[in-house]
Formats: structure tokens, sequence, C-alpha cells
């Protein structure tokens, strides 16, 4: 028997979430929830599954076992608790939610439903992410003394002004909890946790646009090791994220989703294979929002297919995408006080 799956939203995202569905083979598209009536159209053209105009009658469609969260950020509290408390999984697109008092509600709401919870963050699943997670859990870059992001993409204004709230800060539309939430995340599961930050936030190319296109922040992890997060959609034509690794012992630096350094003083033999890692010039959205493959969405569609029969935890919980969430929380703090913020977060009332 397939899994049903039901999306939330039918913008941007769920293109990627259908194909990943489909390509999983054990994954039905049942439905889709969108109050948008040309979008609902367009969507069910494209992709043949039930059209609802409300996440209520989705819920109501006993053929949807898990629900995909893909409203914009603002709304995915919403959307996550009415889905647990009709009974249906989750797997809801990053960030979360916008506050950490949202996200501990959530997973609440999916424990006491017995449901499982899972953060579409797949950038997670990438194979050079995952030689890098071995190499920091195998001890091979001894202390780890830096941990890296340099995000140096670009988005046109147009792309701001697509829909209302990508112009609102508070909806989540900023480049540090919108684009660059994914490799604050990815640094997170190889070096974090996080103990203090320092950030500055700027607008430096889209004016008339009240949000944050320019975060620069330092970072102190509390291993002891130190880090830099650069992340930008100002500048043009945008070029691939780059996630920078280095310790005592050794260096890896991902470019893209491809291994462009792998050096360690205990050279293995699988260390020739894992640079292999990655396409050069895979889509991973540093020139447009739609610049992006579908096989990471996949691992984590299937990731829940096996969470569910095999009744685990999904890949990425809530609990773990919490500590993401209030790291990038800490950073907004951080830019609006102009002073060093150190974590746990005492008071998130402030941040938006
Ligand atoms: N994982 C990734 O790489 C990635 C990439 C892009 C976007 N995202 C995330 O996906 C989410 C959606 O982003 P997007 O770019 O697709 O946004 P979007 O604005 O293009 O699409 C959101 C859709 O949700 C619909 N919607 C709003 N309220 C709704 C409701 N109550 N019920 C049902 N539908 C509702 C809107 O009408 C809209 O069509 C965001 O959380 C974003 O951060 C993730």
């Amino acid at each position: 028997m397939k899994v049903g799956f039901g999306l939330v939203g039918a913008g941007l995202i769920a293109p990627f979430h259908a194909r990943a569905i489909l390509a999983s083979g054990k994954g039905e598209l049942v439905g889709v929830a969108e109050p948008d009536e040309a979008r609902r159209a367009k969507f069910v053209a494209q992709f043949p599954c039930t059209g609802y105009a409300s996440l209520e009658e989705l819920l109501e469609d006993e053929r949807v076992q898990v629900v995909n969260v893909l409203t914009p950020n603002h709304l995915h509290f919403d959307a996550v608790m009415k889905a647990a408390g009709a009974g249906k999984h989750v797997l809801v697109e990053k960030p979360p939610a916008m506050s950490l008092r949202e996200v501990d509600e959530m997973t609440a709401r999916c424990q006491e439903a017995r449901v499982k919870a899972g953060v579409v963050l797949q950038c997670r699943t990438r194979a050079a992410i995952q030689a890098m997670k071995r190499a920091v859990e195998q001890g091979r870059f001894g202390r780890l003394l830096h941990a890296d992001t340099y995000m140096k993409w670009f988005r046109a204004a147009d792309y701001y002004r697509m829909d209302a709230w990508r112009l609102e800060r508070r909806f989540g539309a900023g480049v540090t909890i919108q684009q660059a939430f994914h490799y604050i995340d990815l640094l997170y599961y190889l070096a974090g946790p996080v103990a203090r930050v320092e950030a500055r936030m700027s607008n430096l190319a889209h004016p008339g646009i009240e949000l944050e296109d320019t975060l620069l922040a330092f970072v102190d992890y509390r291993s002891g090791a130190q880090g830099v997060v650069q992340a930008s959609t100002a500048l043009w034509p945008g070029t691939d994220v780059r996630i920078e690794l280095n310790g005592e012992n050794g260096t890896a630096i991902m470019v893209g989703e491809r291994i462009e350094t792998w050096r360690f003083r205990d050279e293995r033999p699988e260390d020739d294979l894992v640079r292999t890692y990655g396409r050069a010039g895979a889509a991973t959205g540093a020139t447009g929002a739609a610049d992006l493959g579908f096989e990471d969405h996949q691992r984590l569609i299937e990731d829940m297919i096996e969470a569910i029969e095999t009744d685990r935890e999904p890949m990425i919980p809530f609990t773990s995408a919490r500590a993401t969430l209030e790291w990038a929380l800490a950073m907004y703090q951080s830019a609006r006080l102009r002073a060093p913020v150190e974590l746990p977060l005492a008071d998130e009332a402030q941040v938006w």
C-alpha cells in the first residue's frame, strides 16, 4: 500500500514535493489544499490529484496520511497544529515555524497525537554533507577550529514582489530565516550547538523592501570552534554556497553540493571516492528560487515513508530544527541590539 500525501500550498516549492512523492514509488499524491483558485487549477492540471480550497477539506480526506506544509513561513504553525490535530503525520518546510514557542507547541501536539513530525532541511541529506558528518563523528578533524558558510546569492526585487509575505520580515522573508536557514542548519548539524553569536544585518540591493538581504555574523560554538556566517541575496549573479570545516587535523569544503577540498592528516582509502561526491553545476538555489533539484526532497519523502512503516523518528525531527531556529532568532536579536547574544536565547518575544 502506498502512503497518501496531501500538500498544503501550491506555490513555488509544491512541484518539488509532488515530483519527489511520485519519484519515490512508495508515495501517492492524493490532494492539494490551495485557496488561490488559479494556482490550484494549474497545480492539479500538472500533477493530477484532488484540489481543495482549504486545509480543513484536505484533512477530511481519509486517503491523506501525511500533510506536507508548504505555506508561507508564518502560516506553518497553524497548518501543523490542525494537521496533527486531525491525526495526520506532518512534514513541514523550513523554517519549522517563526518562534520557539510555536515549535514547542507543535512538538507537543504531534507527540499527543502520536504522529510523525519532520522538517524539510533537505541539504542535510547530500552525500558531501553526510561525508563531512561522518568525518566529524569519527574525530578526523581533531579539535574543530572553524565552521563557516558563505552564501552569496542573488534574488531580483521581482522575487520579493511576487507574493505579499515575501516583503515582510515578520512573515519570515529575510535572508537569515528564509534562504540562509539551510546553511545555518548545516553548520548546526556539523558543528553545533552554538554558544554565542554577534550579527549584523543590512539591505544592500533591495531598496523599498523592509528586510535584511544580507547577514554577517561571528559564531562561537559550544565546542570552542569559531565561525563566520555570510549570507546574501544581493550579490549578482549568485554563486554556489560554501560550507567550510577546519580542524587541527583536516579541512573539508563543500561548494554547491560538491566536495572541493577533502584533506586529512590520516588519509584513508575511501577519501578518493569522497572527493568525487556531488555533481558540478547541480542546481542548488544560487540564482533563483526555482533553481533546485527535487532529489534531496525525495530522500526526505522516502524517510517519512520509512518512519511510518517502521515506527521510528523521521531523519530531521522538530527538535533538531528548533536548534537552528534558535540560532537564527539569536542573530536577529543580536543585529537588533547591536550586541553579542548568548544561547539559549533568553527572550524571543523581542525578535519580530
Ligand atoms: N526546502 C527548500 O529548499 C525550499 C525552497 C523554497 C521554499 N521553501 C519553503 O516552502 C514554503 C513555501 O514557499 P513557497 O516559495 O512555495 O511560497 P509561495 O508563496 O510560492 O506558496 C505558498 C502557497 O501557500 C498558499 N497558502 C497560503 N495560505 C494557505 C492555507 N491556509 N492553506 C493552503 N494554502 C495556503 C498560498 O496561496 C501560496 O500559493 C516556505 O516555508 C518556504 O520557506 C523551501
